[in-house]
């Protein structure tokens, strides 16, 4: 089979990785790719936005399949419009990403189909959002409706920063059209996991769990990123709760969406809240997260290659998806001052040397070629992934990969899993 996939980050790096070990696979191909993504497939100099072109190439080199790797591309229709022309595509049509891009539909949804979340209110003017939040109480959080590269929101524990909240969204307009609705809803306090599933439209293949650490510091600290690290499994989300996920969340957000006549194709990602009350979902994405499919494919045991072509054509063979029992853990290596504008430019060495650690595989993301030296070229640059027989030894092994990589420059979290790895934390089964 001849595969296209779209995107150019670590998780598109880790895609490609996994898609080469089929034997199915005759011919991969990455738009636009990155140096590291080199290594196992075609670069093709093609944007992930440029929607027409991609779906030209896909059309002129016969693609048997195209991936989708970045939110962007789905809502712009991408997979419409390789479904338009016949050709076989993994990754929701705009539609069905309306699910990630609009977090008003996303609400709304959830409602409709009695899917847990955490009581909300939409609003479209600075008043309302002060009435909303009085109701909700302080802490309160403010969403901006449409995608805003994670940054869309904002969380208030105290009037001031309410206040500067709400001026944000509906003042400063810092978000644009995507501020016109904004979300008012009630913080749930509690641990944070994710949750993803392959869909075909009416199917659901659950992941095993796993977990990532969107603030820049350690401790949790700083602004959010798009992750710095990531295990799997995620700790803390038992057996019998995933389970539960499966059935309260998973199952009816993908029959409610086909029953919208939105049949979901893809990976659906919920980010759940874990509270007291029982797991909450926070957002829905409508692809893998990143860094999280860094440490899912590492652990995944099944050619990936028939599962996502069968998702394309609508209809899964398998009923399970198999993992194997050992850790994989993630440590993202960002440029300094991300996640503000990151200074590149910075060559990186070592590489080699860090990926000989045992279990150890290093994704790309914002990294170039200049000349023969490999630079840094983005916000996040490097996902330091590994292997293990548990959850600490894959952190030591990443870790130790981490060290040996020559870039005086890397940011990095420190303390990625640290929290599960006090006494007990063995005793949590992932799914
Ligand atoms: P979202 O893009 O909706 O997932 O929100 C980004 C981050 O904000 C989440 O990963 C959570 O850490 C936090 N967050 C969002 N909604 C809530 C909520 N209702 N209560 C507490 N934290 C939240
Ligand atoms: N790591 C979170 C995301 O991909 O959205």
């Amino acid at each position: 089979m001849k595969v296209l996939v779209v995107g150019n980050g670590a998780r598109e790096h880790a895609l490609c990785w996994k898609l080469r070990q089929s034997p199915l696979l005759t011919e991969l191909y990455c738009a636009p790719g990155n140096p590291g993504i080199a290594a196992v497939a075609d670069r093709v100099p093609i944007a992930a936005e440029e929607v027409a072109r991609l779906a030209d190439f896909a059309t002129e080199m016969r693609i048997d399949l195209t991936v989708i790797g970045p939110e962007l591309p789905l809502t712009l229709g991408l997979a419409d419009e390789l479904a338009g022309r016949g050709l076989p595509v993994f990754g929701p049509t705009q539609r069905a990403a309306e699910i990630e891009g609009s977090k008003v539909f996303s609400k709304l949804f959830m409602d409709r189909h009695h899917i847990p979340t955490a009581p909300f209110a939409v609003v479209h003017d600075a008043a309302a959002a002060r009435a909303e939040a009085k109701r909700f109480g302080l802490p309160v959080v403010l969403k901006a409706d449409g995608l805003a590269a994670g940054k869309g929101v904002l969380i208030a524990t105290d009037e001031d920063e309410l206040g500067e909240a709400v001026r944000t969204l509906f003042e400063e307009r810092r978000f644009g059209a995507s501020g016109d609705r904004v979300v008012v809803e009630a913080f749930l306090p509690g641990d944070e996991v994710s949750f993803m599933a392959l869909c075909d439209g009416e199917r659901v293949l659950p992941l095993a769990t796993a977990r990532d650490y969107k603030r820049i510091g350690d401790g949790d600290t700083g602004p959010n990123t798009g992750g710095m690290g990531a295990h799997s499994p995620s700790g803390g989300l038992s057996a019998e709760t995933a389970a539960e996920v499966v059935e309260t969340v998973m199952r009816p957000a993908v029959a409610g969406l086909a029953a919208e006549g939105r049949p979901f194709v893809g990976v659906l990602y919920a980010g759940l809240m874990l509270t007291p009350e029982g797991p909450r979902v926070l957002e829905f994405n409508a692809r893998f997260g990143d860094p999280e499919a860094q440490v899912l494919l590492l652990r995944l045991e099944d050619d990936l290659l028939p599962l996502l072509a069968a998702g394309a054509a609508g209809h899964f063979d398998a009923r399970r998806l198999s993992f194997r029992r050992e850790a994989a853990a993630c440590v993202v290596l960002a440029s300094p001052g991300y996640p503000g504008r990151p200074i590149t430019g910075e060559p990186i060495r070592g590489l080699d040397r860090a990926a000989a650690v045992e279990g150890v595989e290093i994704f790309h993301a914002g990294t170039a070629m200049e000349g023969e030296e490999l630079v840094s070229a983005g916000g996040r640059v490097l996902s330091v992934c590994a292997l293990a027989s548990d959850l600490r030894g894959a952190l030591e092994r990443a870790y130790a990969a981490v060290g040996a990589v020559d870039w005086p420059g890397k940011v990095y979290r420190h303390d990625i899993g640290r929290r599960l790895l006090d006494p007990g934390w063995e005793g949590v089964t992932g799914a």
